[in-house]
């Protein structure tokens, strides 16, 4: 049988016309009207004033501090419970990231602990110099209670909604609510470009900074003439021209991404042991990976279920392994409730992509309920 993986590209099939397009018009170089046209497209949807198309979220996020001027010696602090890629680029810029653990309802930033945290590291001598935020698994952050403390402290925001397109913060989407937000198209995404991402931020003086610094810092004269180091990190037009036949099924795929956690959750949340997390009141996800949590008394552990996947040929994954827990952060200053080494030893994140069908879920499902029922019945 087919290996069912965990988050397969899903085509639109608009794509292809539109790299023709490219192709015909010999614009398959670095930028290009396909760039324009996404950045363009990707600011109605999200609502975000300016846009820049990077190579990858993490490009995007050295790109927000770096506009933010985190340099050598700044603490930054990050959700613990997140990718690796949203706290790299703190240690690109020589910067400290300050890890803060999550609260129970959002599996987010907790805002009275990052409170705490803030107030600790003034008392240390240090003011943050800016607070990354962000929607893990497509659910919002607590972003009203974060952005109040956030303008309290003096401390710029950076949204990371690497994996939140599509997610929405009291009606309005995830990515374009602080000044500076960041998107990824990676490949596992809820849209794709195969690999990219994008910068979104409400000044227009900062879409040019940021213009500026991925791609080379070229100064504006017919020479190459370099006053700041650059990067190489704009977006091509090949790739641009996918993310824009891709952003056109965008809400088809949030939706799908609902019915499959909403399927999911029907089917399982009935078995013992096993539980679902609601979208907090300010949130609607996009679902970009249904989860669950496995409770130590059910006298399985997620590891068991993933091995039973697996005998089967499907991909399942532990939820991300909390910063503070990472052996390249272990000294970095944390702050810390338990929440994300909970959601880490209890977690599992199942196959989710928009192209999962209803047969396969349900596949899926039978050898979760089998592995459960059987494990009890031999404990
Ligand atoms: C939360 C989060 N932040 C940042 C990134 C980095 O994005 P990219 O892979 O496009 O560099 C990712 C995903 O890959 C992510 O899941």
């Amino acid at each position: 049988m087919n290996r069912l993986y965990l988050l397969p590209p899903h085509l639109s099939g608009m794509e292809l016309e539109l790299v023709k397009e490219a192709f015909s018009t010999n614009w398959i170089a670095p930028l290009g009207p396909m760039v324009d046209a996404f950045e363009a497209e990707i600011c109605a949807f999200t609502g975000a004033r300016h846009a820049v198309a990077v190579s990858s979220g993490t490009a995007a996020l050295h790109l927000s501090l770096m506009l933010l001027g985190v340099s050598r010696g700044d603490e930054v602090i990050c959700p613990s419970f997140t990718f690796a890629g949203s706290a790299f680029p703190i240690r690109y810029l020589d910067a400290v990231p300050v890890f803060v653990d999550s609260e129970a309802s959002s599996w987010n930033m907790d805002p009275a602990l990052l409170d705490e945290a803030i107030h600790d590291r003034i008392g240390r001598g240090a003011l943050p110099k800016a607070i990354i935020v962000v929607h893990l698994y497509g659910q919002c952050a607590n972003l009203d209670a974060i952005m109040e403390i956030g303008a309290r402290y003096g401390i710029p925001i950076v949204e990371d909604a690497a994996e939140s397109l599509g997610a929405r913060h009291r009606g309005r989407q995830s990515g374009s609510l602080a000044p500076l937000g960041v998107l990824s198209f990676n490949g596992n995404k809820i849209i794709t470009t195969s690999g990219g991402g994008m910068l979104l931020c409400h000044s227009g003086e900062t879409a040019d900074r940021g213009k500026f610094l991925a791609t080379q810092a070229r100064e504006p004269v017919p020479w190459y003439e370099h006053r700041a180091i650059g990067f190489n990190y704009r977006m091509s037009n090949l790739l641009a021209a996918v993310g824009r036949g891709q952003l056109k099924s965008i809400e088809e795929r949030v939706e799908r991404r609902r019915a499959i956690f909403n399927r999911y959750e029907q089917l399982l949340a009935p078995v013992p042991g096993l539980s679902f997390t609601a979208d907090p009141p300010w949130s609607r996800s996009n679902r970009w990976l249904t989860c669950i949590r496995i409770a130590p008394h059910s006298g399985v552990t997620p590891e068991e279920i993933r091995l039973a996947l697996e005998s089967e040929n499907i991909e399942s994954r532990p939820l991300w392994k909390p910063m503070h827990l990472q052996p390249i952060f272990e000294v970095c200053p944390s702050y810390i409730n338990g929440t994300s080494e909970m959601l880490f030893r209890e977690g599992l994140c199942l196959p989710s992509g928009s192209s999962l069908t209803d047969a396969d879920l349900e596949r899926v499902v039978d050898i979760i309920t089998h592995t459960m029922t059987n494990r009890k019945k031999h404990a």
